[in-house]
């Protein structure tokens, strides 16, 4: 398979690279400098390598550098920004400091007419973020653009394909950046742009084929995007050798567990175990009300749980995981600290006895895995489902967890979820969900007074769940939400809408 390495010198937008050359059709995978040698990049069989930028100046001792050895490859090399002046200092050219504070934000480009700028107008705007710049390129290069401060925006050796850009191309407001990467790839690397969802389903199959020939494999389906791909996967794959294991902790939404069971009762038949666990948790979660402990609690009852079903099947040879690329990408970063502890199966590997793990999804981001999804046929409402957390429901009960406060919040929810679908708020949320608080108020029923619940809706729009703001969603949409909750779920007398954004409050409540 073609394929382009996005070497990782720190830069923020390392990910952004490798998607924009993937949706050139290219398959592209980011390493980070430190893990892989030139001579591991030859062997891999790169059509093109692309440096990306990082924070660094590249005199300061502790930026990051790498073997000049690259450069005499044979592979077509463009960098970007820091990977640019990082080619100039290995080829021997200066990199110098800016006069002023340096360049940022959108600059107007001059380009030479060059096969990178095939399709570009001679001027334009790109994207633009340094301090250090270009004051002579390495021995064999010319330059090939130029703003007002920056003589060399751009740079090439034509005899060894390399090349170097200041600005950004990956970014969209460098307005012909995605064409000048389809340059790189198609008319400097000879890419052919093969890499589609529907081949890369067939290779990906063809390969856990030949990797799991005569094995049994076992998954812990939670009926998340993640997981559920990766069983149609594996299941393509291994057929009846496939066991797939679902919890159902008593934590989920309303129709949740059942859209699960029939969605892939049919499929997997008796190699589907679906165990009800719901008064296992609800008795191990009774009268605990610290969220951390609601956390711990349901991971170590989870994977007991998956432990026992596991046993049942004896010996498994290999353990499978929805682990997707951005869960695997080592880029450097330090330790961050623990805000919550998420629960994921990833804690399962030193529990269940089997030979080998499989992660049949490590190499997709999570739209790419959606789009997966579509082609192997899984429905709709589970490719889209909104993320949930492993710990479910637990967390959007604030105080103790209990069977009644279970059903009334699955209700609300479930309203909520059905308002918003009526509603088609435009921009949608990207999750959105309702809390039951532990607040009581005083309300009117009737003629009395009641004393009652609070029902928090929470909406976010967000790119990455790491930040997020709240959606502004149509009042309407609210009120239809808020007088049919406290209309039909018993003992609520109030809705309030949560406008926090993250941070400082985080997505769940708990
Ligand atoms: P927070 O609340 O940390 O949530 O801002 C960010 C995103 O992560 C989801 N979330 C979890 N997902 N296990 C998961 O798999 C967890 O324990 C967990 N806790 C939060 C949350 O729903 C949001 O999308």
């Amino acid at each position: 398979m073609e394929k382009i390495l996005v070497l990782d010198f720190g830069g923020q937008y390392n990910q952004l690279i490798a998607r924009r050359v993937r949706d050139q059709r290219v398959y592209a995978e980011i390493k980070p400098c430190w893990k892989i040698s030139p001579e591991e990049i030859r062997a891999a069989g790169y059509k093109g390598i692309i440096f990306t930028g990082g924070p660094n100046s590249v005199y300061d001792p502790a930026s990051p550098h790498y073997d000049p050895a690259v450069m005499e490859l044979g592979i077509p090399i463009l960098g970007i920004c820091y990977g640019d002046q990082l080619l100039t200092w290995m080829g021997g050219g200066e990199v110098s400091p800016a006069a002023q504070a340096g360049e940022y934000g959108k600059t107007e480009l001059t380009v030479e007419d060059h096969p990178l700028f095939k399709g570009v107008p001679r001027t334009s705007v790109c994207w633009m973020s340094h301090r250090d710049y270009i004051s002579k390129p390495p021995v064999g290069f010319r330059t090939l653009a130029a703003t007002a401060h920056c003589p060399c925006a751009a740079m090439g050796d034509d005899s060894r394909k390399l090349y170097g850009v200041q600005f950004h191309p990956e970014v969209t407001h460098s307005e012909y950046g995605s064409a000048m990467l389809h340059n790189f790839l198609f008319e400097i690397c000879g890419c052919s742009g093969e890499w589609s969802m529907e081949n890369y389903a067939e290779r990906a199959v063809e390969a856990l084929r030949e990797k799991l020939a005569g094995k049994t494999v076992l998954l812990a389906l939670s009926g998340g995007v993640d997981s559920s791909v990766a069983a149609l996967l594996l299941h393509r794959a291994v057929g009846e050798r496939l066991t797939c294991v679902f919890v159902d902790h008593g934590l989920l939404r309303k129709g949740e567990a059942k859209l699960v069971e029939d969605t892939f009762h049919p499929l997997f038949g008796d190699k589907l175990i679906c165990v009800d666990a719901s008064e296992r948790f609800l008795s191990a979660l009774a009268g605990v009300t610290e969220p951390e402990r609601k956390r711990k609690i349901i991971g170590e009852a989870f994977i007991r749980v998956f432990e026992a079903e596991a046993k049942k099947l004896g010996h498994v040879n290999a353990l499978a995981q929805g682990t997707i690329y951005p869960d695997v990408i080592e880029s450097g970063k330090g330790d961050s600290a623990v805000i919550k502890s998420h629960h994921n199966v990833g804690g399962l590997p030193d529990v269940i006895d089997f030979d080998e793990l499989v992660e049949p999804l490590r190499e997709l981001f999570k739209d790419e895995v959606r789009r997966l999804g579509e082609t192997l046929g899984l429905p709709h409402e589970l490719v889209w489902r909104q993320p949930f957390p492993g710990p479910g429901l637990a967390v959007r009960i604030l105080g103790e967890i209990t069977a009644d406060k279970l059903s009334r919040l699955r209700e609300a929810d479930a309203i909520f979820r059905e308002e918003i679908a009526a509603g088609h708020p435009n921009p949608m949320p990207d999750q959105y969900f309702a809390v039951l608080t532990d607040a009581r108020s005083v309300g009117v029923i009737g003629d009395g007074r009641a004393y009652g619940d609070t029902v928090a809706l929470r909406a976010v729009s967000t790119d990455d769940f790491m930040t997020a703001a709240w959606t502004r969603l149509p009042y309407e949409v609210l009120e239809r939400a808020s007088s049919r909750i406290t209309n039909e779920v018993p003992g609520v007398t109030r809705v309030v809408y949560d406008i926090s954004s993250k941070p400082p409050a985080t997505v769940e409540w708990e």
